[in-house]
Formats: structure tokens, C-alpha cells, sequence
């Protein structure tokens, strides 16, 4: 069985750090070594020169090797639209969004884009991701096939969606449900790939199809099931308006049994005290999009009043309608939201957030999400001097509390060194995939 060792300053996260010197929270080895064996990490500790054996040793030093960023939130078929010009959320979907995505029911342009959604992934240093397609089956196979192809464990499914969306995007309550199980049945747990039953939004969904939503959620309870809600003011208006009976936004999806430890819910912008009571009691996640919120002006994230009452809280990108692929730029504005909430989120919290903290989020800790025996080798190599105005500021660092806030602050694609993807170099062989 071949080896290979990665050496460098490695850090992982052991639990959600509880302040900013919450050192039992992580691991953190100056001179580490990890060593992976068939796209595993198989062992975690400090570097040894005796013990190497016939391994071959790859030196990251002096960069730190974290576990690979997770999103838990993306649209893959808005990568081409990152970047339209609009006042708010329902005038984006239905200017921009709802035109583009109708360009995926071709096959060959679905493969050309998922082959660079992918590209931007690694770029960027995101190894898992939750991505919506669109209402179209290819779209989903462009997307698993990609994955397949760079083995990597995503996430995602066939938006369902049959009104208020233009006639070709539009599918119906039984082909919506009939092209869903037919996916989940070719593509979950096919390799490392993942299914999410993604009913888009109360909008866009008639009480039939949210029936047919509630009727695969039963039958396929080890899918996720992905959604949004309570993003922007409009649209929680027209929600109430289109589901006169039901309590709240949260109460339509609550009303047809969408909502549970799977469920992973985007924005939770404008939630009132029963809604974040019912995501705290089913153990739906609520996920925070702080780029898509600021570039559409949803909101600000209420991360302090949601974690209090419990609800499990993931982060996200939210492309096209966040402005980055990137998990470091994604946490920058995300702790500018809070700050905005008088909520401080530390350097620990958010790379505990980027890594651990959205692997449970997916209930996936012990595959992914740390850097520990057993888990899958999907790692990330951070340089904190990968520009020139990193390279100044680093020249003052005293800790390493202080190099992560540096990394989330100034960081971006080009502070992502290298990525591995189930052991294997990722990023500096893009070139060739
Ligand atoms: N709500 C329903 N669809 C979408 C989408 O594509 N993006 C965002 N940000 N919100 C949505
Ligand atoms: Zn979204």
C-alpha cells in the first residue's frame, strides 16, 4: 500500500471553539505530518524522519494544512450570472436567474459549465459543496459526473419547481417527483455523491408538489432535503399570500413534513421566535449566505439569536447570488454581518464554521470536516503571505488566532497553496483536467 506524508503546520478542530482562547477546541501541530493511504488519512501527528518508511513526503512547511472548506449552499448553474445587476431578490430571480438556468436543459452546456464550477471549487479550496441544479435531470448528471470524475463528495439535486417560473423551467408535481426518484436512484450514494430532494422555494412550488416534496422525504429519508427560507421581505409577503393557511414561512414547510436534521435551509434572514423554535425542535440547519445577502440587501444574518435557541447553523456562498466562490471572502463578510449584529464570531469560530462546524451541520463528522485517522483526505494548504499586502501585515503576526483572522480577512484564491482531493493533489493539476 503505497503512502504519502504531507508536512506542515497542520490544524484541526476537535469542537466549536468557545472563545477566542479556546485552545482544547483544536489541534494544532507545528511540525506535522499526515499521512494518507488510498485517499484516507491514516495517521496525525508530529513529524518524524525515523518513521517514514518508503512514503513519499510532500513539505507544505511553513503553510498550514486544514481540513478542505465545505459549502453548504451554492447554485452551480448561476456560475455564469454572479454579478447581475438588480434592486432585490425577486427581481434578480426573475430577470437574471429564472433565463439563465434555462440554458441547462442542454446537456453539453450543463458538462461545460459543471467542468468549471469545479475548477472554482478547488481553486478557491472548497472540497464538498450543496449545490442546487436546475429543474432539469441533465443538469444533475452533469453535475454528479463531474464529481465522480474528480472524486469528490458532493451534494446536490434537480431544483423542483412548477409555477411563477417561466414555462421551460417549470416541471410539473408528478414529473417533478417522477425525475427525483429517478435521480436519487442513479445518483445517491454512487460513489461519494450525495442526494438533496430541493423543492426551491414556497414561491415556486404548489401545494401539490410540496405533497409530492413530503412524499420523497419519506421514502428517502438518508437524502438531504434543500430549500429557502425567509430571505428577503417580498418574498416572505408572497409566501404567506400563495399559503394563507399556514402559521409563517416556516410553517409551510413545517406543514408538509420537509423539515429535519437533513433539512438545510438557506438565508433565516427574518425568522420570529416560533420559526426558530420549530428549526431548533426538527434540527433543520439554517444557513448563512452573508455575500448574497449583502449583494441583494436581504439582511443580516442573526447568528447570536439562532444559536441561543439552538438551531444548528451552517455557511455558504450562495453563487450566483453571492458574489465569491470562496470560503475566505465568504467568511470576511460574514463576520462584517455580525459585527453589523454587535455579534463577534472568532478567527477560531470561523475556520471551526468553514470545516467541522459544516461537516456536522451535514452530519457527515467522521468523513470529512477534520483531519483524523479514518476521514477522508480532503485537505487544504493556506499561505498567509500569498499577496503582497498579506505578506506585509503577516511580517507583524504573534499568533496563530492572529494568522487565521489575517487568512479570513485578507485571504482569497491565492492564498489557497495547494488542495487535495481523496489524497490526491487537486489544484496544481487543474491544469490538466
Ligand atoms: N430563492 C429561490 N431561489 C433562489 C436562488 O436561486 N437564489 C437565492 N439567493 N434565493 C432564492
Ligand atoms: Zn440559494
Amino acid at each position: 500500500m503505497s503512502r504519502t506524508i504531507l508536512r506542515g503546520r497542520v490544524l484541526t478542530f476537535l469542537s466549536e471553539p468557545q472563545g477566542i482562547d479556546d485552545i482544547a477546541s483544536y489541534r494544532y501541530l507545528e511540525d506535522g505530518a499526515i499521512t494518507i493511504a488510498e485517499g484516507k488519512i491514516v495517521a496525525v501527528g508530529d513529524y518524524d524522519a525515523a518513521a517514514l518508511g518508503d512514503a513519499e513526503v510532500i513539505d507544505h512547511r511553513p503553510n498550514l494544512i486544514l481540513p478542505g472548506f465545505i459549502d453548504m449552499h451554492l447554485h452551480y448553474v448561476q456560475s455564469q450570472m454572479i454579478a447581475s445587476y438588480a434592486g432585490s431578490l425577486l427581481e434578480w430571480l426573475n430577470t437574471y436567474t429564472f433565463h439563465e438556468e434555462q440554458k441547462f436543459s442542454q446537456q453539453g452546456h450543463a458538462s461545460a459549465v459543471a467542468t468549471d464550477f469545479y475548477k472554482e471549487l478547488i481553486r478557491h479550496g472548497t472540497t464538498t459543496a450543496v449545490a442546487y441544479c436546475s429543474s432539469h435531470p441533465a443538469s444533475v448528471d452533469a453535475y454528479f459526473a463531474e464529481a465522480e470524475r474528480r472524486n469528490m463528495l458532493m451534494i446536490g439535486g434537480k431544483v423542483m419547481m412548477d409555477r411563477n417560473a417561466p414555462e421551460a423551467l417549470c416541471d410539473t408535481a408528478q414529473s417533478g417527483y417522477d425525475d427525483t426518484k429517478a435521480l436519487i436512484e442513479r445518483w445517491h450514494g454512487q460513489g461519494r455523491a450525495l442526494y438533496a430532494i430541493s423543492p426551491r422555494f414556497a414561491i415556486t412550488s404548489t401545494p401539490a408538489q410540496m405533497e409530492a416534496a413530503r412524499a420523497l422525504v419519506a421514502q428517502y429519508p438518508e437524502c438531504y432535503v434543500q430549500t429557502h427560507l425567509s430571505e428577503n421581505d417580498a418574498e416572505i409577503s408572497l409566501s404567506m399570500e400563495l399559503y394563507p393557511d399556514a402559521p409563517d414561512y416556516t410553517g409551510i414547510y413545517e406543514d408538509y413534513g420537509i423539515l429535519g436534521p437533513k433539512t438545510l435551509l438557506g438565508h433565516c434572514l427574518h425568522l420570529n421566535h416560533r420559526e426558530t423554535g420549530v428549526l431548533a425542535e426538527t434540527g433543520s440547519v439554517a444557513v448563512f449566505c452573508p455575500t448574497s445577502n449583502l449583494f441583494l440587501g436581504s439582511g443580516l444574518f442573526d447568528r447570536a439569536r439562532l444559536a441561543k435557541m439552538g438551531v444548528r447553523i451552517g455557511i455558504a456562498t450562495d453563487i450566483g447570488g453571492g458574489t465569491s466562490f470562496g470560503m475566505l471572502r465568504t467568511m470576511d463578510e460574514g463576520y462584517k454581518v455580525l459585527q453589523l449584529r454587535g455579534d463577534r464570531l472568532t478567527p477560531l469560530n470561523a475556520f471551526y464554521m468553514l470545516t467541522l462546524g459544516n461537516a456536522r451541520s451535514l452530519s457527515l463528522e467522521g468523513s470529512i470536516g477534520a483531519i483524523a485517522p479514518g476521514n477522508a483526505a480532503d485537505l487544504v494548504v493556506l499561505d498567509v503571505r500569498a499577496t503582497p499586502a498579506m505578506r506585509l501585515r503577516a511580517a507583524t503576526l504573534t499568533s496563530l488566532v492572529e494568522e487565521l483572522f489575517l487568512l479570513q480577512t485578507l485571504g482569497d484564491d491565492r492564498a489557497i497553496a495547494e488542495v487535495y482531493v481523496a489524497g490526491a493533489r487537486a489544484k496544481s493539476t487543474l491544469g490538466g483536467l
